[in-house]
């Protein structure tokens, strides 16, 4: 079954296999968007957020507040996003590409852009861009995503993108004028909560991932991407490679919560991106034999769920082993999935990343082993699939210098985070800047930043975008 390694294919054997992970997305989809007004650009739902963006706020445009700005910092601007997408069931946030609450997402991005008198596109794979003074090439660009994982916190994508408007406003209040364009992008399904591939948007975008593969991947409905970018108006023959999006890209640069304990120790509020080290996903498909709980003799069983159990245990044992290593299992799906019922099949999905790429894949190939030699004990057998694979990356060091240079005193961070802009690194250069995370906890309902950390990530996004961009 090695073989299978590297060959993820939604149209493989097990295609049927729900993928990602979300809620009840067909009923979200279902509400086809694509007439609505200005069809070909996704919509959204507009619901309570446009009445909460459209309700009188003491901080709103007006006295004292310069034109083209709305005196609203990024805290404030996070705030106006506590209600949407709010998973009562998993606790936090739970907001998937195209889904009710992502769309409202995109509604209030562009409500945004909007208020600044900035003109906002929805480019071929769905990313969200709005273009200070209109679309230009070199452009400056900042920004992040909107999307959660199932059951996250509120800063994890949304900080950078509310950062990227108040960085704009304070700049437009200082009275800089850009010579370079200047654009806010949010990026289509950065977790792959739904479809599965982490950073589709930008993956898409920049050509690293086949859009006939991405047309075909499906959410556990089993809606595929084709036809979920259908319902909100996208075309789904168009997704892939952009030339003419990416051509405009002169530098990104990505604002991002930290995502681990580095800047308490460090002792900072904020820091510049060093390396993203490299990350992958590999879905094991494990089959047996479904049968009766009370009935089957223990060893009458082909139990799938024992070898899927055991790859759980070893992926922690097998990853202690190598420097500096991750390995995780957030997600075991057995099937029929019956208190009673011993399960037919288990699929389970293994997030693997080591510091350094040809150790990444020898852990995945050792814990894959070991989960051939699991099953065959257990009279199963299991099948691996890539998923995704991200190699790793070290961040424009010249750009490194340039923000550097801009912020004076601040510290160069290394994460085991995966990021669009790794992603864009491989294309042009590409920037991150971190805001302290106090507990150090993401990916949660406790991800969080202190309002001041906000501020300065705010301060430090706007001196960055002004040495860039004048
Ligand atoms: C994204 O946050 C990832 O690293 O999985
Ligand atoms: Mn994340
Ligand atoms: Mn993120």
């Amino acid at each position: 079954m090695s073989e299978d390694v590297g060959g993820a294919r939604a149209d493989r054997p097990g295609a049927g296999v729900p993928q990602g992970t979300g809620g009840s997305m067909s009923e979200d989809v279902g509400g086809a968007r694509a007439d609505r007004p200005g069809a070909g650009v996704p919509q959204g739902t507009g619901g309570s957020m446009s009445e909460d963006v459209g309700g009188a706020r003491a901080d709103r445009p007006g006295a004292g507040v310069p034109q083209g700005t709305t005196g609203m910092s990024a805290s404030r601007l996070l705030r106006q996003l506590d209600d949407v997408g709010v998973d009562a069931r998993r606790g936090g946030y739970s907001r998937h590409v195209f889904d009710s609450a992502e769309l409202q997402l995109r509604d209030w991005f562009r409500q945004e852009a909007v208020r600044r008198g900035i003109d906002v596109e929805t480019d071929r794979n769905g990313n969200l861009w709005a273009w200070w003074s209109g679309p230009g090439r070199n452009a400056v660009v900042t920004g992040s995503h909107l999307d959660s994982v199932p059951g996250g916190g509120a800063f994890d994508g949304p900080l950078g993108v509310v950062s990227a408007f108040d960085a704009v406003d304070r700049l437009r209040r200082k009275g800089v004028v850009p010579t370079r364009p200047v654009a806010l992008v949010a990026f289509a399904e950065e977790e792959g909560g739904r479809f599965g591939v982490p950073c589709l948007g930008s993956r898409l975008l920049t050509g690293s991932l086949d859009p006939d593969r991405a047309r075909g991947l499906r959410d556990v409905d089993g809606v595929s991407l084709a036809e979920a970018a259908t319902a909100v108006g996208l075309a789904p023959e168009s997704l892939g490679r952009d030339d003419a999006a990416l051509e405009r890209i002169g530098t990104f640069v990505e604002l991002h919560v930290e995502q681990g304990r580095g800047l308490v120790d460090l002792e900072s509020p904020v820091a510049v991106g060093s390396t993203v080290i490299p990350h992958g996903r590999w879905r094991f498909s494990f089959s047996g034999q479904g049968n009766h709980a009370g009935a089957t003799a223990l060893e009458d069983r082909a139990d799938p769920m024992l070898p899927a159990a055991a790859v759980v245990a070893a992926a922690r044992r097998v990853a202690g082993t190598y420097d500096d290593a991750r390995a995780t299992v957030g997600r075991l799906v057995p099937r029929p999935g019956g208190t009673n019922v011993i399960a037919a099949a288990a699929d389970l999905w293994l997030d693997a990343r080591v510091p350094d790429d040809s150790a990444t894949r020898e852990m995945v190939a050792e814990i894959t082993e070991y989960a051939q030699e699991s099953a065959a004990t257990e009279g199963c057998s299991v099948r691996v699939y890539e998923e995704s694979y991200s190699d790793g990356v070290s961040f424009d060091p010249e750009l490194r210098t340039r923000m550097a240079g801009a912020l004076g005193e601040v510290p160069a961070l290394a994460t085991g985070a995966g990021h669009d802009a790794a992603i864009l690194a491989s294309r042009v250069p590409a920037g991150m800047l971190y805001v302290r995370n106090p507990a150090g906890i993401s990916h949660a309902p406790e991800e969080f930043a202190e309002a001041d950390d906000v501020e300065h990530g705010a301060a430090a996004l706007a001196a960055v975008l002004e040495r860039l961009a004048t």
